[in-house]
């Protein structure tokens, strides 16, 4: 999955300009919906950020990973400048971006417009660490390689893929797994060691989350908020015995399969984001109490001021256009329940 997404030259993901995402793409995400997600979200983030930042005194930073090509930071922005936002002037985005290749990219869009005062892509976390901030992430950790088990005979077997040289073609084969391997005794203590499932159940594991949360969590010296969103489930609907086929999914062309080894490369490889591991390893980091709500609950809460503003009006053709993506974003049926939000504070 590591491959097939992230190889430098052909994976998935190996540039950032491609048309992967949206109408014409693979798939849609919030950003692809319109920016109406950038638009509430800047809402969300200036009210963390007064209580972060009480007295005013320090620039907003914002830190983004997962930007692809940085849509979501444009709205943001742009968000913020057209309502004369006071943290606008002074504030900095940066996109955690660690390949090199992508980087450029995302420069060369930037200079020259409005967002190049305001916007810079870093390499790592690390770099872009700030003593008070907001993290954010759209579909970043269900685009994070996972591992699949399956049930074979009363225990787990690691699923692996090689190539087979006299067929020619990727397979898939199980495999015992080793002895002290530390991520599959954390999958063990997630899915709980004593449960039975079904002859052949298939699930998925995140290995990366620990070491990402640890990461993240070292973000902000004196105060940070964490929003997370992606699409997910806690443990125990994540590993319901119903679920007897996991959560890995491939996308292309605005269609759905689950044969992760057909067209590596030019097809999108998902699971869904096991909550329960995330809060948990969060709190191990140092980010505790986190707290879960679904996008529909997060972006009403945040489009408050924004959907009072048009209270007794009659909605121009923008704002008709607007309050649509608005119900794209929370319906219940469409993206409302499906994504969920991750909130840290500290
Ligand atoms: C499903 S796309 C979501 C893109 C965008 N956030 C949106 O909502 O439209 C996942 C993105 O995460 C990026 N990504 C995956 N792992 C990453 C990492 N470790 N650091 C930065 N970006 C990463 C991928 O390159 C891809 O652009």
């Amino acid at each position: 999955m590591e491959l097939a997404l992230y190889h430098p030259q052909h994976g998935y993901y190996s540039s950032a300009i491609g048309k992967n995402i949206g109408r014409s793409g693979d798939f849609f995400t919030s950003v692809s919906v319109g920016d109406t997600f950038g638009l509430l979200l800047s809402h969300a983030i200036e009210k963390k950020w007064q209580r972060i930042c009480p007295d005013g005194d320090n620039p907003l930073i914002i830190v983004e990973q997962g930007a692809h090509d940085g849509q979501l930071a444009r709205d943001i922005i742009d968000a913020l400048r057209l309502r004369n936002s006071p943290l606008y002037e002074s504030m900095q985005y940066r996109i955690v971006e660690p390949r090199e290749s992508i980087r450029r990219e995302l420069r060369e869009n930037i200079d020259g417009t409005l967002y190049s005062p305001r916007l810079y892509p870093v390499e790592s976390l690390e770099k872009a660490r700030a003593e008070r901030g907001v993290f954010l992430c759209n579909e970043l950790l269900d685009a994070f390689p996972v591992r699949r088990f399956v049930w074979n005979n009363g225990k787990w077997k690691d699923v692996c893929v090689s190539f087979d040289s006299e067929e020619g073609q990727l397979i898939e084969s199980e495999e015992d797994v080793a002895n002290g391997d530390g991520d599959f005794d954390r999958f063990l203590n997630l899915v709980g060691e004593d449960r039975d499932f079904p002859e052949g159940y298939v699930t998925e594991f995140c290995p990366g989350v620990k070491y990402w949360v640890e990461e993240c969590s070292r973000l902000f010296e004196n105060g940070g908020c964490w929003i997370v969103i992606d699409y997910g489930f806690e443990a125990e609907e994540y590993f319901s015995e119903l679920r007897k086929t996991g959560t890995l999914k491939c996308y292309r062309d605005h269609r759905t399969h689950d044969d992760a080894l057909d067209l590596p490369g030019e097809t999108d490889i998902s699971a869904h984001v096991n909550f329960t591991d995330l809060l948990r390893e969060a709190e191990k980091a140092g980010l505790p109490g986190g707290a879960l709500s679904d996008q529909s609950r997060f972006l009403t809460r945040a489009a408050e001021s924004w959907l009072r503003s048009m209270e007794g009006q009659i909605p121009d053709a923008e704002s008709a256009a607007r309050l649509r993506q608005f119900q794209t974003l929370t319906h219940p049926a469409m993206m409302g329940r499906s994504f969920q939000v991750v909130e840290f504070e500290k």
